[in-house]
């Protein structure tokens, strides 16, 4: 039908006919909060560059968690920020470690809530890559030894979904392995498994104390021009047994999680990271933007493109406007 038979503004008259024919909705069942989880007690320490969120002690994650509960917010994914740091990150396989006993706590206090842990070791390694380095490059199958054991002390200590984010080649088959060995057969596997090298990540490395002491994380993270490997990546990890997928960041790669999601039929979720939290937040902050409108289109835009799950900074901020109406 071609203009003036056919007027598509006809459908956009009242707010009715928009709500009808509204072909995205975004409701608070998609959201996964994230939460940087550090030693202490009663302690909450702001995040300078990701305004509205602190890296919290345990007890205060507990708290974190039955507001979102409160907020009707499905799950939280936990990151551990910890002052105990070596060569390979074995902090991160303590099961009386931050995320495992905040895992704990927060499932005592909050038993329907979904607890995701980042199964990685950055934040626990000195030189704050992703692994164990050999020769100035992180050793894939090295590391796969110790992403089983991070998998597995996770799992007993509650989590409910494992989400290994290092990009390791394998990695989703050796957790899947290593979970069933360990009597896990019933802890889904969220696969970090598009992940970009990106600059986007930026605040991410002051909240979880990861910069990196020497190199970059582009031999084992995605180059940015790359959209086709994205789906040989999805593909393996689904082959491998992924129960999830995810792309990250979500927006400068919304065409990556749109293809993604013609690929595959597993549930997709999108990071969407810190970097775009903060950018968002500063345009705010200097009346460029107007916050709420940024907030539930940024969300909108990456569920339109195909994502099931967001892993958002702004969960508990949208679940609050989404509830305004
Ligand atoms: C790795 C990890 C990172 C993020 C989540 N998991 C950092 C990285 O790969 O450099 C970034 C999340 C964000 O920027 O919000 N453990």
């Amino acid at each position: 039908m071609q203009f003036p038979e056919y007027r598509p503004r006809r459908l956009r008259r009242t707010e009715s006919l928009r709500r009808m024919v509204r072909e995205t909705l975004l409701t608070v069942d998609s959201f996964i909060y994230p939460l940087f989880v550090i030693p202490g007690k009663a302690t909450r320490k702001p995040i300078g560059s990701m305004p509205g969120q602190s890296q919290v002690s345990v007890d205060e994650a507990v708290a974190e968690a039955q507001e979102c509960q409160a907020l009707g917010i499905p799950a939280l994914i936990l990151f551990g920020v910890p002052d105990k740091k070596d060569a390979v990150g074995s902090e991160a396989w303590n099961d009386d470690g931050l995320v495992q006993r905040a895992t704990r706590e927060i499932k005592r206090a909050c038993p329907e809530l979904t607890v995701v842990l980042d199964a990685c070791f950055d934040e626990y390694t000195t030189h704050g890559h992703c692994g164990v380095m050999v020769d100035g490059d992180v050793d894939n199958d090295a590391t796969l030894e110790n992403l089983g054991r991070v998998a597995l002390s996770q799992a007993k200590a509650g989590a409910d979904v494992i989400a290994p984010s290092g990009m390791m080649d394998g990695f989703v088959g050796w957790c899947r392995d290593q979970l069933d060995e360990g009597g896990f057969e019933h802890v889904p596997i969220m696969a970090y498994s598009a992940k970009y090298a990106s600059c986007f990540y930026g605040p991410f490395r002051e909240a979880a104390g990861t910069a990196n002491e020497f190199g970059h994380r582009r031999t084992y993270q995605m180059d940015p021009a790359n959209g086709h490997e994205a789906i040989r990546e999805v593909t393996m990890d689904a082959a491998e047994g992924a129960d999830f997928i995810m792309v990250k960041p979500a927006l400068a790669y919304l065409d990556v999680i749109a293809r993604v999601r013609d690929e595959v039929d597993l549930p997709v979720a999108a990071y969407n990271v810190s970097g775009e939290y903060a950018m968002l937040k500063a345009a705010a902050e200097r009346g460029w933007l107007d916050h709420d409108r940024a907030v539930l289109e940024t969300l909108t835009s990456i569920k339109r493109a195909g994502a099931d799950l967001i892993l958002t900074y702004h969960a508990k901020e949208a679940a609050v406007l989404l509830r305004k109406g």
